[in-house]
């Protein structure tokens, strides 16, 4: 897969092997990095450099994470949530959960069986969570023909669903994101707190695309919360702006153990 993505990224340069920049989990381990690196270079990359994705999403969005102040990111991706407090190009302290855009779909699927006897697929279950799916009370609630299964007969049926009803599916998902916000908060020295609660926190990723997400947090944890431009673009976009001024980006890179 990636020596397919090398060889569609740089159509004009075949005869040289490119430099490759990889986005990682801000958890990842020793081995998971070599493994991460050795797949890359086999892919035909001539230099791989590791980037953790809050940090590629905190220069997409063009924080300030250079200078000696606090910026709390919120990537919120189809796996997982990542938390990352990042001061002077370094993670000061991250948090993770096995939690994000995926979840909020099964928990959609397994409303829908239990209240509505419906059986939707992983698909549909996507497509609601975008059309009618929110975190917060609505100005104007949604509603939207659901085609499934009816789970007793069998047979397909159409059954209208409204945005109370999907918020009400996925309140516990959206809970465990918020409290992850919370313990990511007790661990974070005082004088970044401040700032953080000045400046707010960035959401990035898809589900920061949930509607009333940063409503939500806003209104539970009481501090600022800005949804970034393109959220589903600005980790690529960072890691690009990276690449193209190694120089100045230097200090964000994961350093090798061998070096
Ligand atoms: N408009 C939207 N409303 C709600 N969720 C959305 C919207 N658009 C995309 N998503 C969700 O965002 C998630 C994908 O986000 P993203 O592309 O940031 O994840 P990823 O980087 O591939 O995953 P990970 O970071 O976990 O590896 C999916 O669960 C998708 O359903
Ligand atoms: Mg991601």
């Amino acid at each position: 897969m990636l020596r397919n993505l090398i060889l569609r990224a740089q159509k004009k340069r075949l005869l040289v092997r490119p430099r490759v920049i990889v986005c990682v989990p801000s958890g990842i381990t020793e081995v998971e990095k070599r493994a991460v690196r050795d797949s890359a270079l086999h892919a035909g990359s001539r230099e791989v450099y590791l980037i953790s994705e809050p940090v590629a999403a905190a220069i997409g969005a063009d924080l300030p994470i250079d200078e000696a102040c606090g910026n709390m990111v919120m990537d919120i991706g189809g796996g997982t949530s990542e938390i990352a407090v990042i001061s002077l190009s370094h993670i000061v302290v991250h948090n993770s959960i096995r939690v994000g855009g995926d979840k909020i779909d099964t928990d959609i699927i397994s409303y829908l069986r239990k209240k509505n006897n419906l059986h939707v697929g992983l698909q549909t279950a996507e497509k609601i969570k975008m059309a009618i799916g929110s975190a917060y009370p609505l100005k104007q609630e949604l509603s939207m023909d659901v085609r499934g299964r009816d789970i007793v007969s069998g047979y397909p049926v159409t059954i209208k669903i409204t945005s109370e009803e999907i918020r009400e599916a996925i309140s516990e998902t959206v809970t465990a994101m918020i409290d992850a916000i919370k313990r990511l908060f007790e661990r974070t020295a005082p004088e970044l707190s401040a700032d953080i609660a000045e400046r707010g926190i960035f959401l990035t990723g898809g589900g920061a695309l949930l509607k009333g997400l940063d409503e939500k947090i806003r209104k539970t944890v009481d501090l600022p919360v800005h949804v970034v431009p393109d959220p589903l673009e600005c980790v690529v976009k960072g890691a690009g702006k990276v690449l193209d001024d190694l120089d100045r980006y230097r200090q964000v890179l994961i350093k090798r153990i061998e070096d």
